[in-house]
């Protein structure tokens, strides 16, 4: 059991079909929330028994394959000169803007970051062997909160800016994978099993953009990456179908998919796009984890059975298309937990 996700990114997994769901420990736990009336975001974030506590959390009530380390894709901006504070609304960082993009710092996780290794380290020894998730936001998404200061519908701003200012927005990425490759190193280094990339707005742009201004930063972060270490990685972009082409030569080792399609045409594009067989992950959608089983349970064997039909479950893991939102159902998961286990 405890091999089987990392056998899935290998390919080679002829076992149970391995679980985790993006956002398992955040809001729909009441654990979760019951620490959020204590503590700030950046309490919980930035204390390694936090880090453990919080992370753990899903494992009490869920039968998970693999834990995703505490923390946000946001945390590491503050070393790089961009503070952010999380409101009702989301995040918010306080200096933002073209300037703020052109004039980040390089930074030190081992000093800075320390929290994370300490909270990995802790976690590492509880989890007795099951594998841990380290994770970063890619250099695009981190680079559009900057330049946005928040979320946003349509990022506008970021689209503009990056029309009108290429080049400074191509040394800025790159600036951004230099500092994010040396974060993902120390995530190995203190433990994590694989790596998680979440280019959660990428898909904003067309593939031709992408293509051309976004995909060199991935691949320099990957491969610096790759020089040092083994750790498997998993690329997560949203939505995700025509950027397929894009993130296949990113050098990831499995792919991440949102729900807009069905999981069986997601293999079949990308085998008919590459010789290398990708180990693909997703894609129940999010909003599905909040109704009550009954009103799924056709859509996910519907899901399963398009994986088996592409003779692709041993590379094959089951996640959300994206985060789980705080109004999930706990005994939902549980139950999508339990089938998935199940099928074969
Ligand atoms: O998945 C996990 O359980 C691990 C922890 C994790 C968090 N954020 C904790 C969190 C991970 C992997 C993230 C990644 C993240 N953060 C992404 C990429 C994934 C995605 O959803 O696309 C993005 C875009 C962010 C930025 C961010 N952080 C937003 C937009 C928000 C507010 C909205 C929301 O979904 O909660 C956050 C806050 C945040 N990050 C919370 C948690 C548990 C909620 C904070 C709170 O209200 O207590």
């Amino acid at each position: 059991m405890k091999k089987n996700f990392i056998n899935a990114i290998k390919g080679q997994n002829t076992k149970t079909i391995p679980v985790w769901f993006m956002r398992q420990a955040g809001r729909h736990l009441p654990d979760y929330m019951k620490l959020k009336a204590k503590y700030t975001f950046r309490e919980m974030s930035q204390t390694p028994e936090l880090i453990k506590e919080v992370t753990l959390l899903p494992f009490k009530q869920y039968n998970l394959d693999a834990a995703i380390m505490f923390s946000d894709i946001l945390t590491c901006l503050e070393y790089m000169g961009s503070l952010f504070e999380f409101t009702e609304t989301g995040p918010k960082l306080e200096n933002f803007g073209p300037n703020a993009l052109t004039s980040l710092n390089s930074f030190n996780p081992e000093k800075d970051l320390h929290f994370v290794g300490e909270g990995l380290q802790l976690i590492k020894k509880e989890l007795k062997g099951k594998p841990i998730i380290g994770f970063i936001g890619a250099p695009y998404t981190l680079a559009s909160y900057i330049l946005e200061g928040q979320g946003s519908k349509d990022f506008k701003t970021t689209r503009i800016f990056l029309k009108k200012n290429p080049k400074e927005f191509e040394k800025a990425l790159d600036i951004l994978a230099e500092n994010l490759s040396k974060y993902l190193s120390f995530q190995a280094r203190s433990g994590v099993s694989a790596i998680q990339i979440f280019d959660s707005w990428g898909g904003f742009l067309d593939l031709k953009t992408y293509t051309k201004h976004i995909l060199p930063s991935l691949k320099k972060l990957i491969s610096t990456f790759k020089n040092q270490h083994n750790t498997p990685v998993i690329l997560y972009a949203q939505p995700t179908h025509h950027l397929l082409p894009a993130l296949i030569q990113s050098g990831a080792d499995a792919i991440s998919v949102d729900w807009r399609k069905n999981m069986g045409d997601y293999f079949k594009e990308v085998d008919d796009l590459s010789d290398k067989k990708f180990t693909l992950q997703g894609n129940i959608d999010p909003i599905s984890m909040t109704l009550p089983f009954e009103d799924i349970e056709e859509d996910l064997l519907s899901l399963l059975n398009s994986v088996k039909e592409r003779d692709a479950l041993n590379r094959f893991i089951f996640n959300v298309g994206h985060g789980l939102t705080p109004n999930t159902s706990t005994d939902t998961v549980k139950k999508v937990l339990d089938y998935v286990h199940k099928y074969r």
